[in-house]
């Protein structure tokens, strides 16, 4: 065994909003795995109803979280050594990057920033979407908070979407460096 196999492995928080490919994030969680990273899903209340949760459950080992516990209740997920935030709605990224955290999703990404998390977003909007100014405006501040933003072009309104050009794995590419350089 070298030293890198006696680290603990990281954890990964893959938070996943209500958008087109949602139900596909277990393509995320065994790529992360494989990798040998731990992974935890944090679902909007909205991005529930997009993936199979049994299944993810099942995938990972711990509970989807979506609400915020009661206090006291014990953290049903280990602490993040990264977040995705795959798929991201142009709902959620608006609302992070204006710092709303009226969800539990929202809560831990805009808490990640202050505790200096290494964050992706991979966006899964349609280019109608993705016009509204405020969407752009919205991404250069995230990158301006230090978050990796993903290479995702998005696809045309009412035509499909762009599933089979979502890079599931462009979390880990983008992500992967920034937790070996702070363990
Ligand atoms: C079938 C369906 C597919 C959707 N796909 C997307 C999508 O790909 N991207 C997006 O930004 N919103 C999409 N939406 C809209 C979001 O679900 C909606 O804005 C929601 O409020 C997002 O909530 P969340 O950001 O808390 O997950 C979709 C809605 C439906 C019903």
């Amino acid at each position: 065994m070298n030293e890198l196999d006696e680290r603990p492995k990281p954890f990964l928080y893959a938070v996943v909003c209500a958008a087109g490919v949602a139900g596909d994030v277990g393509k995320l969680i065994t790529m992360a795995q494989d990798r040998g990273w731990g992974v935890g899903v944090v679902a909007t209340p909205q991005g529930l109803h997009f993936i199979d949760g049994a299944a993810v459950e099942a995938q990972t080992g711990y509970p989807i979280r979506s609400a915020w516990r009661s206090p006291g209740d014990p953290r049903p997920l280990p602490p993040a050594d990264a977040i995705a935030v795959a798929p991201a709605t142009f709902n959620t990224i608006n609302k992070w990057a204006a710092g709303v955290s009226d969800t539990l999703a929202l809560g831990i990404l805009c808490e990640a920033y202050g505790l200096g998390i290494p964050t992706a977003v991979l966006p899964y909007v349609n280019s109608a979407t993705a016009a509204h100014p405020a969407y752009q405006e919205s991404l250069d501040r995230l990158r301006g908070m230090g978050v990796m933003v993903s290479s995702y072009e998005p696809h045309p309104p009412k035509a499909g979407g762009g599933a089979d050009r979502f890079r599931w794995e462009e979390a880990l590419e983008l992500l992967g460096p920034a937790v070996d350089a702070r363990r």
